[in-house]
């Protein structure tokens, strides 16, 4: 018995750390499940794409995709759609940003990819409807 009760605290301190480490945790997926279109994803689109992707820019008078407004975003290029709200798998958006269409195809032409974490923001607001938030 009295054995016992001495082993007891260190499997209490075990559970108490898991669950901070796990209180840590829970805010840093919580802020991108918040990836709003205004906060997190124009900001990577200005910052990556605009340069070729704004009206008289090589991008949009290649393809007619207008990556500067929510409108430009959704309407995509001459050919259609490149976001499928609920997928971002399917969504042409992130099959060029990836480079599953090719190294060719890889969006940014040409510059620096965009980081895990801007690309997990991308996916996160695409896979929670695309929305103009
Ligand atoms: C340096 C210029 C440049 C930058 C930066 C750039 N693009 Fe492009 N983009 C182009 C050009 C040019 C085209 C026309 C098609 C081609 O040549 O591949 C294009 C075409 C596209 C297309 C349409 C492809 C198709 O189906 O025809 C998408 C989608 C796209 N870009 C997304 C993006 C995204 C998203 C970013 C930012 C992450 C980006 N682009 C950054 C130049 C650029």
């Amino acid at each position: 018995m009295k054995q016992a009760s001495k082993r007891l605290p260190p499997v209490l301190l075990t559970v108490f750390l898991g669950v901070f480490a796990l209180g840590a945790w829970v805010p840093t997926s919580a802020s991108a499940d918040n990836a709003t279109f205004s906060e997190k994803v124009l900001p990577i689109l200005t910052k990556h794409c605009s340069e070729c992707h704004a009206k008289g820019g090589a991008g949009e008078q290649a393809s007619g995709l207008d990556l500067t407004s929510y409108e430009g975003v959704m309407k995509g290029t001459t050919h259609g759609p490149i976001i499928v709200p609920g997928d971002a798998f399917l969504s042409n958006i992130m099959v060029l940003i990836e480079g599953r269409a090719g190294p060719e195809l890889k969006m940014p032409h040409g510059r620096k990819d965009l980081t895990r974490w801007e690309k997990t923001l991308l996916r996160r607001w695409i896979n929670r409807g695309a929305q103009n938030n």
